[in-house]
Order: C-alpha cells, then structure tokens, then sequence
C-alpha cells in the first residue's frame, strides 16, 4: 500500500543551484528559499560548506546561512569533513548531511578519495555531530546507487555495504542517490528489497532521484510502494552534480506534488505557491523551468 503522508527533502538551493555557472546573487538565494518555506515545504536543504574551488556557486555559504536560519523549518546543509562541520556548527546549523559514493570512480571525482577513505573522513564528522548538544541530526547521501558514468550498472551487494558502513557510523537517515538519473523501477526496488535483507529498515530511507531518462516519478512511486516515505526533489527540477558526467536535474518537486496530490498523499506544500517560486527562480536564472508542471501551471 501508499504512505498517508509524504515528507520532501527539498534539494532546490543546494543540488539545484550548485550546477549553475553564473553565480546566483546570495540575496537571491535567501529569498529562494524563504520563498520555499513559504509554500509549505519543512526540509529545505539550504546550502554546502564545502571546499569553496570545488563549489564556487556555493562559496558564500556563510553568508547565506544567517539570513535564512531563523525560518521556521528544517535547514540541512552538506558537510564533506570537519572542516565543513566546523564550519556549519559556527551558524548554528542543526540538521548536517555527509555524502559518500558507491563507486570508486566518483568517491575520486567528488571528494578526492576512495570510497573508504570518504568514509573515514565522515567517521568523526558523524561523532562529533551525534555528541553536540541534544545531537545533531545527520543525513548520509549515497551517489551513484544504479548507475556510474565511468563504471556503468553498479552491483547492489556494493551499494548496500555504503549503506551499511554509514548507518553503522551513526547516520540517522540515508538518502540513495541516481546521481545520473539511470535507475528504472524494477532496480529501484531490487536494491530496497536487498537493503531490507541487510535489516536496514525502511524508515531510514529516502530516496534521491535526477530525471535523465524521465524515470523519476515511476521510481518514486516504486519507492512509495516498497513503503519509502521521504523524497528528495528540486523545485523546479533545477540541478545536477558538477562532477558526475550526464547529471541533469533533480525530480522536480512540482511534478512530485502533482503526483502525490492526486494519489491523496499528504505533503503540505501549497503547489500555487510552489509554481510561483519556481517560476520566479527560472525568471532569475533567465530559462524557464524543465519541469512539466511548473510549464503546465504558471501563466506568464
Ligand atoms: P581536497 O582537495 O582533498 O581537500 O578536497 P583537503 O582535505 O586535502 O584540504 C585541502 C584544503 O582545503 C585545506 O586548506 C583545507 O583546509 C581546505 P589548506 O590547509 O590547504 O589551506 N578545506 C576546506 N575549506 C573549506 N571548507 C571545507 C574544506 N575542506 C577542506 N569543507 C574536499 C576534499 C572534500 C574538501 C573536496 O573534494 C570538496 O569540497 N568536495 C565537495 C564536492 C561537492 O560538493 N559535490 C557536490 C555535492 S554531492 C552531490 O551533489 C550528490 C548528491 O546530490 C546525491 C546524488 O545526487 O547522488 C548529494
Ligand atoms: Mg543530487
């Protein structure tokens, strides 16, 4: 059966804004995502501390999180090491996301490292995040989950040892990544099943779905189906990883809504208000937005 309610892990300021070439003005950004807080949205992924070279649009991560700190949702923000979580913690920042690779090839290209050398690096970034305060909320990503532009299909036994590693360092939630938007539903869910084999249950998953190949609403509804019920998207559909090869957007999270609005799911977005946004954030990005829905609803 389907989930009564959805919760969307809303990637439209970080995944969505990390891919563009301009730089995107910081007061833009704020304004982006005060829009998305205003739509309804509860996990608005807000920015990455991460190397500044290696993420230029990104770069003003510090300046960007004081003036969206104070809205009334959750705000999770990449951290590579911990220098990105000293980084984040400074802010006051809460909820902290690391990101590892299934692959070899894009453990290198991301992070400059074998994929367990990345997971060394997160070891402590996850300790420390656990023992501030009350606990820091931490989320492990997890690229390249079905396929690798260097390396092709990727084996299921390789994703869920990632898994496993990042759960047992202490990651609260997963998120697995089609970093390059190849998965089809039927591998979507062989890799939940072969999880669920592993006992890593399903409430710790969400699900990260790019739309290369138009599949990412075909594998959310899978996902929903195996009983997932977080979902990453980007409002929009804006986005794309620099260092993956082919990565194109995020699923959008209109087209998302869409969906689960007509299945009954609650999300509690506001998808007038969502349209909106995007619409104006294409208008600042100076294209229209890839998503059908956005196309199908906003009237310019
Ligand atoms: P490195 O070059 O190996 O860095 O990069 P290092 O550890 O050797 O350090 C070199 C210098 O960088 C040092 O400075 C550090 O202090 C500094 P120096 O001592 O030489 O003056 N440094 C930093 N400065 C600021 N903030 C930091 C930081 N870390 C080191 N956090 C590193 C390694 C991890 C830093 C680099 O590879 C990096 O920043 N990578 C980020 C890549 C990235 O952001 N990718 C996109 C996000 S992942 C994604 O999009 C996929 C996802 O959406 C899911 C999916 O779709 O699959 C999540
Ligand atoms: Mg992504």
């Amino acid at each position: 059966g389907l989930p009564t309610r959805v919760r969307i892990h809303e990637v439209g300021a970080r995944d969505g804004l990390q891919n563009e070439k301009v730089t995107v003005p910081t007061q833009v950004k704020a304004e982006f995502v005060r829009r998305l807080a205003g739509t309804g949205l509860t996990t608005i992924e807000a920015t990455s501390f991460v190397h500044p070279k290696w993420v230029p649009q990104l770069a003003d991560a510090e300046q960007l999180f004081p003036l969206v700190s104070g809205l009334p949702v959750e705000l999770p923000v990449l951290v590579p090491n911990e220098r990105g979580l000293d980084r984040a913690l400074a802010l006051g920042a809460r909820r902290v996301a690391v990101f590892a690779s299934a692959t070899e090839s894009f453990a290198k290209a991301n992070l400059n490292r074998t994929v367990d050398e990345a997971l060394a690096m997160f070891e402590p970034v996850v300790e420390r995040a656990k023992a501030d305060g009350d606990g820091v909320h931490v989320r492990g990503y997890l690229s390249m989950c079905f396929g690798d532009p260097w390396e092709g299909a990727v084996p299921v036994p390789q994703v869920v040892r990632v898994c496993r590693a990042l759960l047992d360092m202490g990651c609260d939630e997963l998120s697995l990544g089609d970093t390059i938007g190849v998965a089809t539903p039927g591998h979507v869910l062989q890799l939940l099943a072969a999880l669920n084999e592993e006992h890593v249950p399903t409430s710790v998953l969400g699900v990260h779905f790019h739309d290369t190949y138009g599949q990412a609403l075909a594998n959310t509804l899978a996902a929903l189906q195996h009983g997932v019920t977080t979902v990453d998207a980007s409002a929009g559909g804006l986005g794309g990883c620099p260092f993956a090869k082919s990565a194109t957007g995020n699923l959008a999270t209109e087209d998302l809504v869409w969906m689960l609005q007509g299945l009954g799911i609650d999300t509690g977005v506001d998808l007038g208000r969502l349209v909106a946004t995007s619409a104006w954030m294409a208008g600042q990005l100076g294209r229209p937005s890839p998503s059908r829905t956005v196309r199908a609803l906003s009237h310019e």
